[in-house]
């Protein structure tokens, strides 16, 4: 199935730290790869911006060279890739000071959509938002995109709300989380709200618990002082895998517009219990002259690299189905998974050799997208009635066609959404608030207790202590598989 292609009116896009990492490794590739699926074409411009002093020229060989190894496929048309060469644009500007700013107000054409993507640090948001105003460049039109950390708790997130808030709209401001804008992500929302198969079972009447997994076998390399600040917690937690939880727990929005979806997702975080210390593990990846300790340089950082919690949503539709979370650097194999684990049926006519059974829907994010739902059928053949299970699999590239195999990358979607005015897969401010609200106890927990991390095995599932968090209920995790 080709996936049909709605292209978007002309923009301007201005990329701060267009340079830098993220802007060369996700989001340049990613309007790469749309402007060959032909979503944007005409009069659209890229621009840019950053303290390095490139002119236009020198930029598109930086970017050249970078859509090579991020977008080697489209880049064997090489024709496309200097036609989209050509819309990019590049102006030497400061953050900090006035300097450059006329040069790019000169370059913004009236009466379009104007996009103003900051791929910096958190302490140029303010600047840099400053000067987006003073130079008048605000329009009704004018949208910013901010990336995380969005703060490092709640105080310093209010901060930047409030920072941010004093230029521009909530309906301007575009916070990403990128996994929102995972094809699989967004097809949980399809298979919960899509199907009526789901939804009625969907609770705690026949749901036991929900597992998600994000496990990553990446370590922290080039990271190392962000990281050693951040951990696990703040890393993926507060972000990814709350947003995760937000998703499998809410209740149907109305309608799949960006209030209605967010409030839903708020109220999820809200019902949210603190948790209990005895509910989580914290673990920290060694390794013979690798270690976690070793590559942050740091013989003494208690920073965890994996982190494994029980958390319960108080609500009337989840009170007593516990969400078991888990993610971690230096794992088994990259791989992100919901695992929702329904009731064993409420009696077995077959008998104890029957054994137990329960039907599973595996959400798989990353690797291998796609749906699988584990259902127990007769063993073939005679002798008896003998149970196993069998996965009835979808996934997405044998289901949809080869074309499908590798699914558009978060940001192509995220960064057409912020174009379109779509703010549907975004975090409104209060959600992020509200996220560390939830995080920051835990946080001060550990510090209070001068908790150190379980050291773990690179190449492992995590610190043994997270098998226990799970046998102490009766349960255990699903396998980590590439
Ligand atoms: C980022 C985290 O937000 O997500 C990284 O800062 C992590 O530590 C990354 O590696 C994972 O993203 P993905 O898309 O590779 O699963």
């Amino acid at each position: 199935m080709v996936s049909r292609v709605i292209p978007v009116d002309p923009f301007d896009l201005v990329i701060f730290g267009g340079t830098g990492d993220l802007a060369q490794r996700k989001i340049l590739p990613a309007l790469f790869r749309r402007f060959c699926a032909g979503q944007w074409v005409d009069g659209a411009q890229i621009i840019g911006a950053a303290r390095t002093g490139y002119d236009s020229n020198g930029f598109r060989d930086v970017v050249r060279e970078s859509l090579k190894t991020h977008a080697a496929k489209q880049c064997q048309d090489v024709s496309a890739l200097e036609s989209f060469l050509r819309r990019l644009d590049y102006v030497a500007l400061d953050g900090v000071s006035d300097e450059g700013w006329g040069h790019l107000a000169r370059r913004l054409k009236p009466g379009r959509v104007r996009a103003f993507y900051f791929s910096v640090g958190p302490r140029l948001f303010g600047p840099l938002a400053e000067r987006i105003e003073a130079h008048g460049l605000i329009t009704p039109l004018t949208r910013i995109v901010v990336e995380k950390p969005f703060g490092h708790d709640l105080d310093s997130a209010q901060a930047l709300n409030a920072t941010l808030a004093a230029h521009f709209t909530e309906n301007q401001i575009y916070r990403i989380d990128h996994y929102l804008g995972k094809e699989t992500v967004q097809n949980l929302m399809a298979v919960r709200f899509g199907n009526m198969l789901f939804e009625p079972l969907w609770n705690s009447q026949y749901v036991d618990h929900i597992q998600i997994t994000v496990a990553e076998s990446v370590g922290i390399d080039g990271r190392e002082e962000y990281y050693d600040r951040a951990g696990a917690m703040r890393d993926m937690m507060q972000n990814h895998l709350m947003q995760l939880l937000c998703l499998i727990a809410m209740e149907p929005p109305a309608k799949f517009d960006p209030d209605a979806v967010r409030d839903e997702k708020l109220k999820v975080i809200r019902a949210l219990d603190p948790v209990e210390p005895h509910h989580i593990v914290r673990g920290q990846f060694e390794g013979e002259g690798s270690g976690y300790r070793q590559v942050v340089g740091n013989e003494r950082s208690t920073t965890e690299s994996y982190v494994a919690l029980k958390a319960h949503v108080s609500n009337w539709r989840w009170a007593g189905t516990p969400f078991y979370l888990r993610t971690g650097k230096r794992l088994v194999a990259r791989s992100s998974v919901i695992n929702v684990m329904f009731k064993d049926a409420p009696h077995s006519i077959f008998g104890a050799d029957a054994g137990r059974h329960a039907n599973v829907l595996s959400i798989r994010l990353q690797p291998n997208e796609g749906i699988t739902l584990k259902v127990t059928i007769k063993e073939p053949g005679p002798g008896g009635m003998r149970l196993v299970d069998v996965p009835l699999d979808m996934s997405f590239a044998e289901a949809l066609g080869p074309e499908n195999q590798d699914p558009p990358d978060a940001y192509e979607r995220l960064v057409m959404d912020v174009i379109r005015g779509n703010q549907t897969l975004f975090m409104r401010g209060d959600e992020v608030e509200a996220a560390w609200a939830w995080t920051d106890p835990i946080i001060a927990g550990w510090q209070a207790r001068g908790d150190v991390p379980k050291p773990y095995d690179s190449g492992s599932t995590g610190p043994g202590d997270a098998e226990l968090l799970m046998k102490r209920d009766g349960r255990r995790w699903q396998g980590i598989n590439p």
